[in-house]
């Protein structure tokens, strides 16, 4: 059932990384691109990087395993092959980030 659920602290992610978190069995990787929280699932399509583990650059998050390039806005590739991933609504209540899967 879809809804809101605190994932962490905003501290808990420094600016310009993300973190994974497992919410409703997804994985879902969070960033904080200079303190503006965002969402994408986790997964990268090309070869299922985690996108959690990569970083942030110009708006998008980074796969760390070959460099594709995701919109933090919606999830669209944008360097890399094409495509992209899901991106999850993302907010920051009460020194906590909420994601709305
Ligand atoms: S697995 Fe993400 S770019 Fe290759």
């Amino acid at each position: 059932m879809a809804g809101w659920e605190a994932v962490c602290r905003v501290g808990e992610i420094p600016e310009g990384e993300g973190r994974t978190f497992r919410i409703r069995g997804l994985e879902v990787a969070v960033f904080n691109d200079g303190g503006r929280f965002s969402a994408i699932l986790d997964r990268c399509p090309h070869a299922g990087g985690s996108l959690g583990s990569g970083w942030v650059e110009d708006g998008t998050a980074v796969c760390p395993l070959h460099y594709w390039r995701f919109r933090l806005d919606d999830g669209r590739c944008v360097a890399g092959g094409g495509g992209g991933v899901p991106g999850f609504d993302c907010e920051v209540r009460d020194g906590r980030v909420w994601l709305s899967t």
